[in-house]
């Protein structure tokens, strides 16, 4: 016998826990680069929170002295680094470890000369991270340069990692090694030595120079040109040579034209009926039709069967035709 259904499901959530492949964890893993950003944005929060502890809101001689002899202090730094890392991240320790020396050196001498600790550290020392806007491993400058890569209209490849190509992978409407260009549907609204911004163009246009369906160089499927502007085919037509009903090139399914526009096909007044079952009530609906039982009728293979007599005809059937089934 099946397990009851109720058993199966409270089951599933840990299943799919158990079944889930262990890929997205590893993808989400941070790299190398990502963690020495996180222990440098720790550190400057660190001095941060360690300004403020020790500051006792007051400005005696006393006071400042003795804050200026902390503000350098070993004790100082270890108080920083004591917050660095939660104790269960091991890899933080890991790396906390290896690294102490380092960030101890620029504490105590180099943090005048390289005031950047993440420029210093990451990019300087350990070489695991780029500045903004370089990348790969030796930080060369992205496509459209380290100012403003990609014309600022993309994501550069690589940007502020030692990985990478410094490609230029384009926002919407932008195209091009530079993210410079306008893609299809855009136009250029501002274009400089280095700025370049595009703009959709109005929703009648395929291609433009401008915004409005005046502006349009082609027009989009569905619309066509007349007097300067893309207008939309009326929703009657397939293909149109113009605005409304009566510029139609064909007219869809359940349309015909009629006095020279496309109009609805009444199916229900028809020579052939529309709706063959006995009894049957047509009601005609825009581009097509639909059959209905009478109020009170029941749905029968092929009938609307009045209530009085569905049993009669119950008891009927057994002595009709055979039906094709059964030929
Ligand atoms: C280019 O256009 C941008 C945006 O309007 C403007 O900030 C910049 O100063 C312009 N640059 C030049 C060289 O004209």
């Amino acid at each position: 016998m099946p397990p009851p259904r109720r058993a199966a499901l409270g089951l599933l959530p840990l299943l799919l826990l158990l079944l889930l492949p262990p890929a997205p964890e590893a993808a989400n893993k941070p790299t190398p680069c990502q963690r020495c950003r996180g222990l440098v944005d720790k550190f400057n929060q660190g001095m941060v929170d360690t300004a403020k502890k020790n500051f006792g809101g007051g400005n005696t001689a006393w006071e400042e002295k003795t804050l200026s002899k902390y503000e350098f202090s070993e004790i100082r730094l270890l108080e920083i680094l004591e917050g660095l890392c939660e104790s269960s991240d091991f890899e933080c320790n890991q790396m906390l470890e290896a690294q102490e020396e380092h960030l101890e050196a620029w504490w105590l001498q180099l943090k005048n000369e390289y005031p950047d600790l993440f420029e210093w550290f990451c990019v300087k020392t350990l070489k695991v991270c780029c500045l903004p806007g370089t990348y790969g491993p030796d930080c060369l400058e992205c496509q459209g340069g380290s100012q403003r890569p990609c014309s600022g209209n993309g994501h550069c490849n690589g940007d502020g990692s030692r990985q990478g190509d410094g490609s230029c992978r384009c926002h919407a409407g932008y195209q091009g090694p530079l993210c410079a260009e306008c893609m299809d549907g855009y136009f250029s609204s501002l274009r400089n030595e280095t700025h370049s911004f595009c703009t959709a163009c109005d929703e009648s246009c395929k291609t433009c120079s401008g915004p409005t369906n005046r502006d349009c160089s082609e027009c989009e499927v569905g619309w066509v040109l007349e007097e300067d502007a893309c207008v939309e085919c009326d929703s009657s037509c397939v293909g149109c040579t113009g605005e409304g009903p009566g510029n139609c090139k064909e007219c869809i399914p359940g349309y015909s034209r009629e006095l020279g526009q496309c109009a609805d096909v009444d199916e229900c007044s028809l020579a052939e009926k529309a709706c063959v079952r006995k009894n049957e009530n047509c009601y005609n609906t825009p581009g097509s039709y639909v059959c209905v039982c009478p109020d009170g009728f029941e749905e029968a293979e092929d009938a609307c069967v009045p209530p009085a007599e569905a049993e009669v005809t119950e008891e009927e059937s057994p002595t009709q035709p055979p039906a094709h089934e059964d030929l």
